[in-house]
């Protein structure tokens, strides 16, 4: 696989999996989350803003852009239980609102709806008004109409909705429309008050960006860190991520020895530099919560000949670093620590180039291997593809599963053999 290939699969998978309606709501560790299936039980795609209309019981709904410029779909007929008609149409057409005013955050949203209810002419221009429109969001249509403002009707197929203690979520799958083939999901949490706020945002195309054990070297000791809790989990990170500083400062220095292109070389230096930073951000957050860390032991330094080099490199970099990336990228969506959600934002983004890294230095070391070194790698590499789909999720308490953004056994088998699919599909492929 071609290095530059590593981040739109990952973005890939991982849209893949938490778009997978039944794993929408687990996948970001939501524990409670119940399916609400009776939206599309006959249709294909609807309109939600009719349903909502109804409910409200409103005569007309729609979005505008000034008077009668109506977007999309308009839910019932203007002014049909107006007693003077006219007079309401006229209302209507004269209504003004701040187009700007629905926007949520970073979200654009453009226009604002307009209503009529008997001889009433109604502007909603702003989210709460909206929310107060069209009544109580324990209703799933007005939940999935609350966070999907601009879109009055659903297609079934890339709209989820699961209730979940009191609150619902409402997740979407869309194409973008600036790049080929692809997708984002964003999953929103609507309160019953009717307030929208975006949990997470997945693009399956390289723009942004764990427990990350990070690249492991020869004789590495693992260590137990026997807590399920945030703490204790975010302590073994940090020894991980630190452990990968010395796993790098060796793998620069054997490609140096062994004449790899200086880009290369000095990728692995800047990989080491990141590893320095992942450590100390991972160190910082197990404090905080009270978890001590364990320094750990320094790598070794021998150089290696070049067939061991690129055989820890097609097993510890290509796939067990580019699964670590793929679940750095699940928990910068999904961490609720908001401190965790950041750090991992920078260090899923890092790992991401270092799961990068590790098939340059496939193409350019395997290339230099005769036949049955080759072979023997392809060998060990298959066998560490075929272990992902034994992955479990990392044990680790509810409380620490959602803080830290971890996906729950069903998301992480998911996320691991999705990826291993992909990596087969594409590892000798270059
Ligand atoms: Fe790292
Ligand atoms: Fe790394």
């Amino acid at each position: 696989m071609r290095s530059e290939a590593v981040s739109p699969l990952l973005h890939r998978v991982l849209a893949a999996v938490l778009g997978t309606t039944a794993l929408a709501t687990a996948a970001c560790g939501g524990t409670s989350g119940e399916p609400v299936s009776p939206l599309c039980e006959a249709s294909q795609a609807y309109s939600v803003a009719d349903k909502v209309r109804e409910r409200a019981g409103l005569d007309f709904l729609a979005r505008s852009s000034g008077g009668a410029s109506f977007y999309g779909d308009q839910a019932g007929v203007a002014c049909s239980g107006a007693s003077n008609r006219a007079a309401c149409q006229g209302a209507l057409e004269s209504a003004r609102g701040d187009l700007n005013g629905l926007s949520r955050g970073k979200e654009y949203i453009y226009g604002y709806y307009v209503a009529t209810r008997g001889d009433e002419v109604i502007v909603a221009d702003a989210p709460a008004e909206l929310a107060a429109l069209v009544g109580s969001a324990d209703d799933p249509n007005v939940a999935a109409f609350l966070a999907l403002a601009e879109l009055p009707t659903i297609e079934c197929a890339k709209v989820h909705i699961s209730a979940r203690d009191d609150e619902t979520l409402v997740t979407h799958t869309r194409p973008l429309g600036c790049i080929d083939g692809g997708t984002e999901t964003r999953t929103y949490r609507v309160t019953r008050s009717g307030d929208v706020t975006l949990e997470s945002h997945v693009r399956d195309e390289p723009e942004r960006g764990c427990m990350v054990e990070g690249r492991l070297h020869e004789g590495q000791p693992r260590i137990a860190y026997d807590g399920d809790d945030a703490g204790s989990l975010l302590a073994r990170a940090a020894f991980y991520e630190a452990g990968s500083v010395g796993s790098f400062v060796r793998l620069a220095r054997e490609l140096r020895v062994h004449g790899a292109p200086r880009e290369l070389v000095s990728r692995a230096v800047g990989a080491a530099r990141d590893e320095v930073r992942h450590a100390r951000a991972m160190r910082r957050l197990a404090e905080r919560r009270g978890a001590t860390v364990v320094r750990p032991p320094r790598a070794p330094r021998a150089v290696r000949p070049l067939e061991d080099v690129a055989r820890e490199n097609a097993v510890e970099g290509c796939v067990r670093e580019t699964h670590a990336a793929l679940v750095a990228l699940h928990q910068a969506s999904c961490a609720r620590d908001e401190a965790v959600r950041e750090a991992m934002s920078g260090i899923a983004r890092d790992e991401i180039g270092h799961a990068s890294l590790a098939w340059a230095v496939a193409e350019w070391a395997e290339a230099r291997l005769d036949p049955s070194a080759r072979e023997r790698i392809a060998s060990s590499r298959a066998a560490a593809i075929e272990e992902l789909r034994a992955v479990e999720a990392p044990d680790a308490t509810p409380e620490a599963r959602r803080a830290l953004g971890l996906p729950e056994a069903a998301a992480a088998r998911a996320l691991a053999t999705e990826l291993a699919a992909a990596l087969e599909a594409r590892a000798f492929v270059s």
